[in-house]
């Protein structure tokens, strides 16, 4: 498996249930930090790697995300009447030439295992990518899954993104077990969706990010439902290990979970206090909100 990755798979049919009420109508991954969806975060890491060819995984209530990849004729329209060319330059490409979105639907929610099989007849038999684009990695240097994808070429190994958590946290994450790390790598010896804390093998969590061998769609045509009753790609990988290598990766930067409340309020500060125009304001507002709410100590 020693080719570049192409392709990336961003599984974006969930329901987003901890962002009701605002996911009635707005699919989690448009929530924005900054001015900027989630997805749209996932799609440049996805091109940074060397993408061309994004598959999106949707459901029916998903429009919003096919439509934000598509030309918006009136909106280019008005803006250019109105001489807005900066604005108009946001809108007018959503993705560089040469790069294409393909989108696949996913009828029924059974799993993020099954949502990555959805993608199979795009993806063929060649390394891919799997971003979830919940998972949002900050980083000043290159991308996590750029590094991934460095990485992945270079051992002809399927490599998965890693990171420390609190054993109390297991229960939320696949958790890895694998030999001595080399540099940023280890090989994984076992792999465990959503383990209790006192059952988990280690405390190193998979985070969203995945460069998989395409034999992947073989054991996932036959994994059966596994933790939560849905069809588990941390199953298949357990599977794929028996096969093949699969590395954990300590990828460098700072991973937020904006599928919690607190990981998109981490992002949207992050991301604040790192922007060339808001970064001076946001250090204000900050300080200020404290002070006013009387928290004088900073831990
Ligand atoms: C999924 C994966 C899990 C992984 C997590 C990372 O879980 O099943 O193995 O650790 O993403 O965000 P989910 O958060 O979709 O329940």
């Amino acid at each position: 498996m020693s080719k570049r990755i192409r392709k990336a798979v961003f599984p974006v049919a969930g329901l987003g249930t901890r962002f009701l009420p605002a996911t009635k109508t707005v699919p989690k991954e448009m929530l924005p930090i900054i001015d900027r969806p989630l997805i749209q975060y996932a799609v440049d890491e996805a091109i940074e790697a060397g993408c061309d060819t994004l598959v999106f995984v949707t459901n029916r209530y998903k429009h919003a995300v096919a439509d934000y990849f598509d030309k918006a004729y009136e909106l280019e329209d008005k803006l250019e009447r109105a001489g807005k060319f900066e604005q108009l330059e946001m809108v007018r490409n959503p993705l560089p030439k040469g790069v294409r979105a393909v989108f696949v639907t996913q009828t029924e929610a059974l799993g993020l295992g099954h949502a990555v099989l959805c993608a199979k007849p795009v993806i063929g038999d060649e390394p891919f990518a799997v971003i979830l684009p919940d998972d949002l990695i900050w980083n000043r240097g290159a991308g996590a899954l750029t590094q991934m994808a460095d990485a992945a070429e270079t051992s002809g190994a399927s490599v998965i993104a890693v990171q420390d958590v609190a054993r109390e946290h297991t229960g939320s994450y696949g958790i890895v077990a694998t030999e001595d790390f080399a540099e940023r790598q280890g090989r994984i010896r076992a792999i465990v969706e959503k383990p209790k804390p006192a059952d988990a093998p280690s405390t190193l969590a998979v985070v969203g990010r995945y460069v998989l061998s395409p034999r992947i769609f073989a054991l996932l045509e036959t994994t059966t439902p596994g933790s939560g009753g849905e069809i588990q790609l941390t199953d298949a990988i357990a599977r794929l290990l028996a096969e093949e290598a699969v590395n954990a990766y300590r990828f460098q930067g700072t991973r937020f979970d904006c599928g919690t409340h607190i990981g998109l309020i981490g992002a949207t500060i992050r991301y604040a206090l790192d922007h060339e125009k808001l970064s001076a304001a946001a250090q204000g507002l900050m300080s200020e909100a404290l002070r006013e709410m009387g928290v004088t100590e900073l831990e």
